[in-house]
């Protein structure tokens, strides 16, 4: 529970990886077998103690079905057709169901999207905020009626005595999304996954829902993975980015080295494409053209299509992921050592 908090030290930062994600791979196959689309296709990356790692891309771009693989709640669809994710040393592809149940909610846990969704109608804020402090923690009815109380106070909900007894439909959204937030952080997770969690906030609400959120990861050293559209989110809360692409992780690394000098043209036109000065929201805007059929990818680089910066090998060899500097990863035949130099993509700096 929150009150029992655990202590954080930086020194955690500089051990193992939290979350080790390796060469990983969901996709999703009809019934009949014959189009199968790559949601997620060989994405690496890695996430410390106490550090945000962002993820970004256009809609359909895989981040959901990444979020849903590290839970292990994929829809039948969908397979985990290889690749290896580890939460602290420990494999989750080979995992059972049942080891899951111990692990989804207490070690790791999701906020969602659509807070109704996660919310049942038919119970009270107290009995669902609970109910994973009963699941995972062993809690009688009525201590985990109390921890409700508490946590509902840690995410800044007035009175919450009386919110308790509650149902999601006497609350506003903003406050449904918190308690959903409540929820994801009610066992103490190490990693903690928030799908768009602000989407549905007016922004003075989405300002203190994202404080709350890294305030929670200061104090419990959670590592958080945070998707969203809005890069001006990326560049407050976030010390990692990845960007994904077609499923694809095509540039990954430190927030400030990606907005500085972005290594992929993708990158650079989304960085590109936020309107100066004046813009607060800073959400992506459109890039020219389509992304591609997820079904059916083009034998070289999915961005190709669209690319300012694309020659001819783009077309006829998916390109590797290459390392333009340490840390920093691009998947991008402009980024082969061979071509170094070959294209200046700074779009400006972080404000
Ligand atoms: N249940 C499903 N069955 C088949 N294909 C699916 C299913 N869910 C998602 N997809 C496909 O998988 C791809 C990735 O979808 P996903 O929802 O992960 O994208 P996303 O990046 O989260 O998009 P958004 O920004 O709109 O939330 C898309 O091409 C989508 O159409
Ligand atoms: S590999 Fe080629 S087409 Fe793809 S992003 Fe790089 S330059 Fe553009
Ligand atoms: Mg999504």
């Amino acid at each position: 529970m929150l009150n029992s908090t655990r202590n954080f030290v930086s020194s955690d930062m500089e051990t193992a990886p939290l979350l080790e994600v390796r060469n990983l791979s969901t996709y999703y196959v009809s019934a009949s077998g014959t189009r199968i689309v790559r949601a997620v296709d060989d994405v690496s990356f890695s996430l410390r103690a106490g550090e945000t790692l962002g993820i970004v891309g256009e809609s359909g771009s895989g981040k959901s079905t990444l979020a849903l693989t590290l839970m292990r709640v994929l829809p039948p669809a969908a397979q985990i057709v290889s690749g290896a994710m580890r939460l602290e040393g420990e494999d989750l592809v080979g995992k059972s169901e049942n080891e899951m149940q111990h692990i989804r909610g207490k070690r790791i846990a999701m906020i969602l999207q659509d807070p109704m969704a996660s919310l049942n109608p038919l119970f009270s804020i107290g009995d669902q905020v609970g109910e994973t402090l009963r699941q995972h923690e062993g809690a009688s009815r009525r201590s985990a009626w109390q921890q409700a109380i508490g946590l509902l106070k840690s995410v800044r909900i007035p009175a919450a005595e009386t919110r308790v007894t509650q149902y999601p439909h006497e609350m506003s959204g903003g406050m449904r999304q918190r308690i959903v937030g409540a929820i994801g952080i009610s066992c103490e997770p190490r990693v903690l996954i928030a799908d768009e969690p602000t989407t549905s906030l007016d922004l003075t609400i989405q300002a203190q829902y994202l404080n709350l959120l890294d305030e929670l990861r200061k104090e419990h050293g959670i590592g958080l993975i945070f998707i969203t559209h809005n890069l001006g989110i990326v560049a407050k809360m976030c010390d990692q980015l990845v960007v994904m692409y077609a499923g694809r992780v095509v540039e990954s690394g430190p927030v400030r080295q990606v907005f500085n000098a972005p290594a992929h043209p993708y990158t650079a036109a989304l960085l590109s494409s936020i309107p100066r000065m004046s813009n607060r929201r800073k959400r992506l805007i459109a890039i020219d053209g389509q992304p591609p059929d997820m079904s059916n990818l083009p034998p070289g680089c999915a961005f190709a299509s669209r690319c300012p910066a694309v020659f001819e090998r783009c077309r006829n060899e998916a390109p590797p992921v290459f390392t333009p500097a340490p840390g920093h990863t691009a998947r991008c035949w402009r980024s082969a050592p061979e071509m170094a130099g070959s294209v200046a993509m700074s779009v400006g700096a972080l404000s």
